[in-house]
């Protein structure tokens, strides 16, 4: 997709950080913008925000896992703007952080409910419309998703999060392949840090799904915002995701040397399926937690990434200590 004048622009998550930067970016570029979130507060304030950039934006408050919300979604949009996006960009996720082991089928649930459930919903409303619209040479249409780096490697303190962005650059690829035929691209982007407000994001988690094994406080949530506060611009990342869909390209990693560090990350998992390579793995593993202990004697121990103090069967490091 090269020309994204007056394409109906569907972004998930677009009242916030990666998305709002979608928005930004390609309503500049003369897109008719839709951004679909949960976040009423966000919502208002990203149509306020994009207004005075000269960026009309379409709201939709929206529960991306609520699939019959899903539908009367897409039916407005075709209402309201004519026909389905032509450019679908699903950019909405959450994640929470504590040990893998102290999971709950609640942490599982929200995490993977948001960043693949969500995507799924978007898939199964959108590409039959997509296809219908504009497939065959109708016209020009993409599909988007914001993955993460973290779909390459498994992570001791994000596990419902790294298996769902896992999945999402696996499910891209298979869609990738099969709109292929109907001229329709796909493309996932994969970022590193980004400068956004999903410190925040335990904010939206529902009330069915509170239950969980890791300890969240408003002290680790400050952590957590310095971190995203020193990350990518959202706007840096949409001009990215722009040169990846009008290059046709299924993978979008964000930054300079990102195809060296997949490389790496994709060496790392060659290397399990040997005896040789699992002692490499485990040489490096000990430079990484040591690299990472510096780093974290410059963060206050707030117990950020650790489990609740009562679970009886994490190991008493990985536990919040009420002393800490
Ligand atoms: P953000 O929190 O600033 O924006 C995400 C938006 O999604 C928020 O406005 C939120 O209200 C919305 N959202 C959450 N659950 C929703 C639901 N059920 N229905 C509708 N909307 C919902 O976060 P950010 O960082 O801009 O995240 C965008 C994407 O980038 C996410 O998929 C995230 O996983 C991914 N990512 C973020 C990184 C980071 O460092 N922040 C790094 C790599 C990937």
């Amino acid at each position: 997709m090269k020309n994204f004048k007056d394409a109906i622009t569907f972004i998930t998550g677009g009242a916030s950080g990666a998305g709002l930067g979608q928005a930004e970016l390609f309503g500049k570029l003369g897109a008719k913008i839709i951004i679909a979130d949960i976040r009423k507060d966000h919502l208002d304030k990203a149509v306020a925000i994009l207004g005075e950039k000269g960026v009309t934006a379409y709201p939709i408050e929206l529960d991306l896992t609520d699939r019959q919300a899903y539908a009367a979604a897409a039916d407005e949009v075709e209402r309201v703007f004519g026909g389905p996006p032509a450019l679908l960009i699903q950019t909405a996720g959450v994640n929470t952080f504590g040990p893998a082991e102290a999971s709950t089928y609640e942490d599982y649930d929200w995490v993977m409910g948001v960043c693949l459930g969500a995507v799924i919903n978007g898939m199964i409303t959108f590409v039959p419309r997509m296809i219908k619209a504009y497939g065959n040479g109708k016209r020009e249409a993409h599909i988007c998703c914001v993955s993460s780096m973290g779909a390459f490697m498994g992570c001791r303190t994000c596990a419902p999060y790294s298996a769902a962005k896992a999945a999402v650059v696996n499910l891209m690829d298979s869609y990738y392949q099969s709109l292929k035929p109907y001229g329709i691209g796909v493309t996932v982007q994969c970022p590193g840090n980004i400068n956004s407000n999903i410190w925040d994001a335990v904010a939206t988690r529902p009330a069915h799904l509170q239950n969980t094994g890791y300890h969240v406080s408003e002290e680790t949530k400050a952590v957590l915002k310095s971190i995203h506060a020193a990350g990518q611009d959202p706007v840096d990342l949409a001009t990215w995701l722009k040169n990846a869909i009008e290059a046709e390209q299924l993978l979008c990693i964000p930054f300079p040397g990102g195809d060296q560090m997949l490389r790496g990350l994709y060496e790392k998992y060659i290397n399990y399926a040997s005896p040789e390579g699992m002692k490499k793995n485990e040489e490096e593993e000990k430079k990484q937690a040591e690299a990472m202990h510096q780093m974290q004697q410059a963060v206050p121990d707030v117990g950020y990434g650790k489990a609740k103090g009562d679970i009886d069967w994490v190991r008493d490091e990985q536990k919040f200590k009420v002393t800490q």
